[in-house]
C-alpha cells in the first residue's frame, strides 16, 4: 500500500509512544517505532508497525530511523533519564540529540511531549529538562506542536499491588489537592490527530483528562476496583529525599525528584487557555489496571 507519510514514533514502546503508534495504526497510517530493543520491535511488527533499532544518542541510527521516501512526521518524546545516575544530565543530552536528529533529517512535522508545570530551573526533574527541550524544539525550521501533558494515570500502575494486598496507596502529594491527570491512551489519540490533520498544529496544547482528581480519589478508585477499603499513606515532604534514596535513587536523582515533587505539590495549575480533554476517567483506567494485574 502506498502511504503519503511515514510516522516515526520516538519512545514508541513506552506509555505515550505506544498509545500514539496504536492510534496512528488505527487511522491506517504507516508507522515506524523507534526502540533499542529487537524483542520490542518484533512485538510491533506483529501489530503492523515497522521498527527502527536506534539509541537516540546514535546520530547515524537516528538518521536512518528518520529517513523515508515519503515526508516524515515525528512524535518526539524525550525519555526519562536514569534514576541511578544523573537523570537531568541524561535528559539534557537526549533532548539535544533528538533535536539535532530532527534538524538534520528536515522532517515535515513534529508533535513533541512536554509537561504541565514546565518551567526554567535546575534539579526540578522534567519540569526543567522539558523546558530546555521545548526551547531547542522552537529553533527547528519545522512546524512543532508541543503537548504539555498532565500527570499520567500510568504513574499509579505500581499502586495496584499494595492496593490489593495491603489496602494502601503510597503517596507523596497532598491527599486532598486536585491534580490534572490524563490517560496515556488519550494523549496518544491527541498526538495522532495533530500529526495526521491537514494543517500542521503549532505552539502549545495542554492535554488532561475529563476532570482533576485528588490522591484520595485515586485510593477510592482502587477501593472500588479491588472491592475492599484502600487508604492513602503519605510520605511527608521532609522525608521525600530520604525516601527516594532508600528506593535506590542516586543523590542527584533524589534531589531532582524532591524538587519536582515540591513544585508539583504547590502548583495551582492555572492555564492560559482551555486544555484539550481526554475522555477516559481515572476510575475507568484503574478498573482496567486492576483487572489486568490480577494474578501477576
Ligand atoms: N509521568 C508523567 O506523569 C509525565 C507527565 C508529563 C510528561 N511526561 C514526560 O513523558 C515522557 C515519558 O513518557 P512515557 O511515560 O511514555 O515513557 P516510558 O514509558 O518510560 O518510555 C520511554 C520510551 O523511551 C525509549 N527510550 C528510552 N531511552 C532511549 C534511548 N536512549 N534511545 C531510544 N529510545 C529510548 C524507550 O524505548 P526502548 O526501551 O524500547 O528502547 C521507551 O519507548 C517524558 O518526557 C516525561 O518527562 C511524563
Amino acid at each position: 500500500m502506498l502511504h503519503e507519510h511515514t510516522y516515526v514514533v520516538i519512545g514508541g514502546t513506552g506509555h505515550l509512544g505506544s498509545a500514539t503508534a496504536e492510534a496512528l495504526l488505527g487511522l491506517g497510517r504507516h508507522v515506524r517505532v523507534v526502540t533499542r530493543s529487537t524483542a520490542k520491535a518484533d512485538a510491533w511488527a506483529v501489530r503492523g508497525a515497522e521498527s527502527a533499532i536506534a539509541d537516540i544518542e546514535d546520530a547515524a541510527a537516528m538518521a536512518s530511523a528518520l529517513s523515508s521516501p515519503q515526508p516524515v512526521r515525528v512524535f518526539a518524546l524525550n525519555p526519562p533519564g536514569s534514576i541511578h545516575a544523573d537523570p537531568d544530565a541524561d535528559e539534557d543530552r537526549t533532548a539535544a540529540a533528538i533535536v539535532d536528529a530532527l534538524a538534520a533529517a528536515r522532517v515535515d512535522r513534529v508533535v513533541a511531549i512536554s509537561t504541565y508545570g514546565v518551567r526554567r530551573g535546575r534539579r526540578i526533574g522534567d519540569l526543567g529538562t522539558l523546558h530546555r527541550f521545548e526551547s531547542l524544539l522552537r529553533g527547528l525550521a519545522t512546524p512543532v506542536a508541543i503537548l504539555r501533558v498532565a500527570y499520567l494515570y500510568s504513574n499509579w500502575d505500581g499502586a495496584a499491588t499494595p492496593a490489593r494486598t495491603q489496602g494502601e496507596v503510597p503517596i507523596m502529594l497532598d491527599p486532598d489537592r486536585p491534580l490534572p491527570m490524563v490517560a496515556p491512551a488519550d494523549v496518544g489519540r491527541v498526538a495522532a490527530r495533530l500529526l495526521t490533520r491537514e494543517q500542521p498544529a503549532e505552539g502549545i496544547v495542554h492535554v488532561e483528562g475529563p476532570r482533576r482528581y485528588t490522591p484520595r480519589e485515586v485510593a477510592a478508585a482502587f477501593a472500588e476496583a479491588v472491592g475492599s477499603p484502600v487508604a492513602t499513606v503519605r510520605t511527608p515532604p521532609q522525608e521525600w529525599t530520604n525516601a527516594f534514596l532508600a528506593a535506590g535513587f542516586s543523590t542527584e536523582a533524589a534531589e531532582s525528584f524532591t524538587g519536582l515533587t515540591t513544585l508539583t505539590d504547590g502548583d495551582d495549575w492555572q492555564l492560559d487557555a482551555a486544555p484539550t480533554r481526554g475522555a477516559t476517567t481515572l476510575p475507568e483506567y484503574i478498573r482496567a489496571l486492576v483487572r489486568n494485574s490480577e494474578g501477576t
